[in-house]
């Protein structure tokens, strides 16, 4: 598994925002959406294209279109469905899965309540969107999802990771032996005795859609 965390002073700048307790949902969704689309700048890096042959309004000239099948990019409900636009923004013409998961806040476990994916990933590039890398027990499940179908190319964009989750994350692709990418805006100390990210940002769904 490769690990990249993005080290760019508008990525920092926005997530020290992002992490602020006094920044509002409306700011919140606004800046994860920003921060998505520059982490999908770098994730997108082996994305896979085609020659094509465009004619500008004086000649001819060389250049790439993305290849088919199309992207697949994936959000795990309920938060990273906060960073899809600013991953579709930058790849319009990307097909949307989705997988809902809800992690048992008592054993940590995460179980599956909805999921709508095609059957097939074979041949097909998968960017899967959650926003917080805690134990990874979330993450780990939804690629190992997309290598039971196929998928052979899976890059996980994330905002904040801690060592626990990337750990896990490193077992599970060294069993696997798929190519996985994490990229990150951050990756911080440690989990609290809840699990949550220390200094990380609270939790992302709620600070995104607010408490439910
Ligand atoms: N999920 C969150 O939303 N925040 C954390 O810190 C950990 C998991």
């Amino acid at each position: 598994m490769k690990q990249l965390v993005v080290d760019h002073p508008l990525v920092t700048h926005k997530l020290t925002t992002l992490r602020s307790r006094d920044t509002d949902s409306p700011t919140f969704r606004r800046l994860t959406e920003e921060l998505v689309t520059l982490l999908a700048y770098e994730a997108t890096r082996e994305i896979r294209v085609e020659p094509h042959r465009v004619q500008t309004p004086v000649a001819p000239c060389d250049g790439v279109k993305l290849s088919h099948p199309r992207p697949l990019v994936v959000p795990i409900l309920r938060a990273g469905l906060g960073m899809l636009e600013g991953m579709t923004r930058l790849m319009p013409t990307a097909e949307v899965g989705f997988v809902g998961m809800v992690r048992n806040e008592e054993t940590l476990q995460p179980t599956t309540y909805a999921e709508r994916l095609p059957d097939d990933l074979s041949g097909r590039q998968c960017y899967v969107l959650d926003p917080m890398l805690a134990t990874g027990g979330t993450l780990a499940a939804t690629v190992q999802f997309l290598v039971d179908r196929g998928a052979d190319h899976i890059t996980c964009i994330c905002l904040l990771g801690a060592p626990e989750g990337l750990h896990r994350m490193q077992d599970l692709l060294d069993d696997l032996q798929v190519p996985c990418t994490v990229v990150l805006a951050g990756v911080d100390e440690r989990l609290n005795e809840q699990g949550y990210i220390i200094p990380g940002l609270g939790d992302a769904g709620d600070r995104l859609y607010g408490v439910v």
